[in-house]
């Protein structure tokens, strides 16, 4: 891993004012933001540990805990609450056994929830691993966790 991160700091010019984007790398890379990663990291752009730990934990994009295969998000910005995302949110909770922020033991979902994507237009949204679903409704997600769950869904 450490030529990986070594690589994304050069393709960012070591320039330690890409902190954001190159988190953005290494999480996309790794599905999360490992501690030794974080350290190396730091190393590698010549900055303080705390600083690389408070912009990862500052941003809610990022996690420092292994987040699962599917990523599940519920819009619950204001144009998507008043369209019933609580209610698909609820349902995921159920149907997943996982609270939103939290990712289940074994390893396959992980649900959180965002506030506003900007496609307000056709909220509902629900976005798996970052494709929006819009006009969600409870059978569409339980349809498309179904999918996910079959292994139907790339
Ligand atoms: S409030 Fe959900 S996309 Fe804007």
């Amino acid at each position: 891993m450490q030529e990986e991160i070594k690589a994304i700091v050069e393709s960012y010019g070591r320039d330690k004012a890409f902190l954001v984007p190159i988190l953005q790398d290494i999480q996309s890379r790794c599905n999360y933001l490992p501690r030794d990663i974080l350290l190396e990291l730091a190393e590698e752009l010549a900055i303080p540990h705390s600083l690389v730990f408070s912009v990862a934990t500052f941003y809610k994009a990022f996690s420092l805990t292994p987040r699962g295969k599917h990523i599940i998000n519920v819009c619950l910005g204001t144009a998507c609450h008043v369209r019933g995302a609580p209610l698909i949110l609820d349902t995921l909770e159920r149907n997943l056994k996982l609270k939103a922020g939290t990712t289940g033991a074994d390893g396959n979902f992980t649900l959180e929830t965002v506030n506003c994507v900007g496609a307000c237009a056709v909220g509902p949204i629900m976005l798996v691993d970052e494709e929006y679903h819009g006009q969600m409704t409870v059978s569409k997600a339980e349809k498309v966790i179904g999918s996910l769950k079959k292994g139907d869904h790339s």
